[in-house]
């Protein structure tokens, strides 16, 4: 995306690994601690940039986001991390952006409304925050240059509360999304940016296949695929460059 004002990009993720890379490369950087959360802002490959950590689960990344929106006034957001393997054919390693975005632990199915409808839109089926499509475009871009030979797909990413690690959830992910990953935020951050009318996306890169393995999995690989996740960020950033 091509900056044409001074609003910063915001990267956000949930974890430590999530962001540490992404703070380390900042230049200029100044910390500034709002309601317990450090903001990171500095200048990240020739980009104006706020990075934060929001802690894991729905409400940490929709509060963080929303302070991010009132304080920095961003020009677009994009959700960085790892995420579980929920589509066929997906590996550990392989880079997924949300071109959808749904709240899959969302339930008021006993009130005749479909998994996931957050009491928006057509109740029989689930909401869908739609990823900007240009900072998509851009995202897909860096994650190719950033590592060529990855795979790297878009799709619809869902999120709820739970660390998913039971086939039989995956599969209903699966089915009732149309999901490609599974994480515990970017639905979040995308929701809190529709409402306030900011450009979003969400990055991942997958660490497990949220399944009975998926704890050992997310163990042996969230250091490597946070961090190849925050390569992708980079190249974006450098691409952007004013
Ligand atoms: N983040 C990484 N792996 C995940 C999983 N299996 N479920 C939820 N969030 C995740």
């Amino acid at each position: 995306m091509k900056q044409t004002h001074t609003a910063p990009a915001a990267f956000i993720g949930a974890m430590e690994t999530e962001v540490r890379l992404l703070i380390a490369a900042l230049e200029n950087c100044e910390k500034v601690t709002l309601h317990g959360v450090d903001f990171y802002t500095g200048i990240l490959e020739g980009t104006p940039a706020v990075v934060v950590r929001c802690g894991i689960g729905k409400v940490n990344a929709a509060i963080t986001t929303q302070t991010l929106i009132d304080r920095f006034a961003p020009g677009c957001i994009v959700n960085t991390g790892i995420a579980g393997g929920v589509g066929a054919g997906l590996a550990v390693g392989d880079v997924v952006i949300g071109t959808k975005l749904a709240e899959h632990d969302f339930d008021l199915t006993p009130l005749g409304y479909a998994k996931g409808n957050v009491c928006e839109g057509d109740k029989t089926k689930p909401t869908f925050f739609e990823g900007d499509a240009a900072l998509i475009d851009s995202l897909v871009s860096a994650a190719k240059t950033a590592a060529p030979d990855r795979g790297v797909k878009t799709g619809v990413i869902v999120s709820g509360d739970v660390f998913v690690a039971d086939r039989a959830l995956k599969k209903k992910l699966a089915e009732d999304f149309g999901a490609l990953a599974a994480e515990m935020e970017g639905a979040s951050v995308a929701h809190t940016a529709a409402h306030a009318g900011v450009p979003f996306a969400v990055l991942r890169v997958i660490s497990d296949l949220a399944d009975g393995s998926a704890s050992d999995s997310f163990t042996d690989f969230e250091e490597e695929t946070a961090a190849h996740s925050s390569a992708v960020i980079r190249a974006f950033a450098k691409a952007a460059r004013i």
